[in-house]
C-alpha cells in the first residue's frame, strides 16, 4: 500500500479521511499490539488499539492504512496538529543547533527570549519568571514546592475528581482513581480533598469550607489552592463561574493576611 512520508501527508486533502481500508485493527496494528504487550510497562495504559503510523494536522492514519480525525489531540493539548509546517521549521532549526542544552549551568538566547515571551504573556499584573518543564506532572510539583518554599505554609487544597500526573506531589494532590493512588503511599502530607462543584451531580457548597477553616485546617497554613478549572478526567466537569470566584477570593484574602 503506498504511503506517504509525514511531508507529503500534510498535503492529503481533506477528502481523504476518514477512510477505513481493513477493519481496525488490522494484521501490522494486532502484530505491534502484541509486541507492544510484551515489552512495554504495564503502566502505559491504552484506550483502544489504535496504532498511529502518522499524523497530519488533525488527521492520523494507522499501520493499516487507515484514516481517522483525531479528537484527541494529545490530550487536548497539542493544537497545531500533528506536524504544522511551522512548528516543525522551528524544531527543526533548533535540532540542527541543539541536542541538548544545560539551561540550570549555562545562558541561552532563545531561553531567554521564550521565558520572556511567556512571562509577558501571563495573565495578571504581576512581574513573572518563567521555568520552564518537560511535563504537566513536573509543573505540578514544582508549583507544589514553589508555594511552600513562598509560602512557608505546608497546606494544600486539592478537589476530588482531580488528575494532575503521576510523579509524587501530583499523585497526592490527585484524586480521581483509587487504583491511581494504590500501593504507591504515602504520600505528601497536608493534602485536603475537597468536593469540585459539580452543577449536575453534587453542587458546591460553600458552608463546607467555612466549616473546616473553623474547625480542621486553619486557613493561614493553606499554600496552594490546586484545581483544574475545567476538569479533564473527572467527567470534563464545567464549575459555574461562583465556584472559581469562591476560591479566587479566599486565595486573595489569605493572601492578604499573610
Ligand atoms: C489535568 C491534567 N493535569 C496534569 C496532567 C499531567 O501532565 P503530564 O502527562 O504532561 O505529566 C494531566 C495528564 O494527563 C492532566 O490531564
Amino acid at each position: 500500500m503506498p504511503r506517504e512520508t509525514a511531508e507529503e501527508a500534510v498535503k492529503i486533502k481533506v477528502a481523504d479521511y476518514p477512510r477505513i481500508v481493513v477493519p481496525p485493527p488490522g494484521p501490522r496494528a494486532k502484530r505491534v499490539i502484541a509486541r507492544d504487550k510484551e515489552w512495554t510497562s504495564t503502566s502505559y495504559i491504552k484506550e483502544y488499539p489504535l496504532v498511529i503510523a502518522g499524523g497530519s494536522g488533525a488527521m492520523v492514519e494507522d499501520v493499516d492504512g487507515n484514516r481517522y480525525i483525531d479528537w484527541m489531540a494529545g490530550i487536548a493539548v497539542s493544537s497545531t496538529g500533528y506536524n504544522h509546517p511551522k512548528v516543525v521549521a522551528a524544531i527543526r532549526e533548533a535540532a540542527g543547533k541543539f541536542l541538548h542544552i544545560c539551561g540550570t549551568d549555562f545562558y541561552y538566547e532563545p531561553m531567554a527570549d521564550l521565558c520572556e515571551r511567556l512571562g509577558k504573556l501571563a495573565p495578571g499584573k504581576g512581574k513573572y519568571r518563567v521555568f520552564l518543564t518537560n511535563s504537566g506532572t513536573e509543573a505540578l510539583d514544582g508549583a507544589i514546592k514553589l508555594a511552600r518554599y513562598h509560602t512557608k505554609r505546608p497546606g494544600l487544597i486539592a478537589f476530588e475528581g482531580a488528575f494532575h500526573g503521576r510523579t509524587y506531589g501530583a499523585m497526592s494532590v490527585t484524586c480521581s482513581k483509587v487504583h491511581q493512588r494504590a500501593g504507591f503511599g504515602p504520600f505528601l502530607p497536608g493534602v485536603t480533598h475537597l468536593p469540585f462543584d459539580n452543577p449536575y451531580r453534587v453542587p458546591f457548597d460553600p458552608a463546607q469550607v467555612k466549616r473546616l477553616f473553623s474547625s480542621v485546617l486553619p486557613p493561614n497554613e493553606v499554600a496552594a489552592v490546586i484545581m483544574e478549572p475545567i476538569q479533564g478526567e473527572g467527567g470534563y466537569v464545567f464549575p459555574r463561574p461562583e465556584f472559581l470566584k469562591f476560591w479566587r477570593k479566599v486565595c486573595d484574602e489569605q493572601r492578604r493576611k499573610a
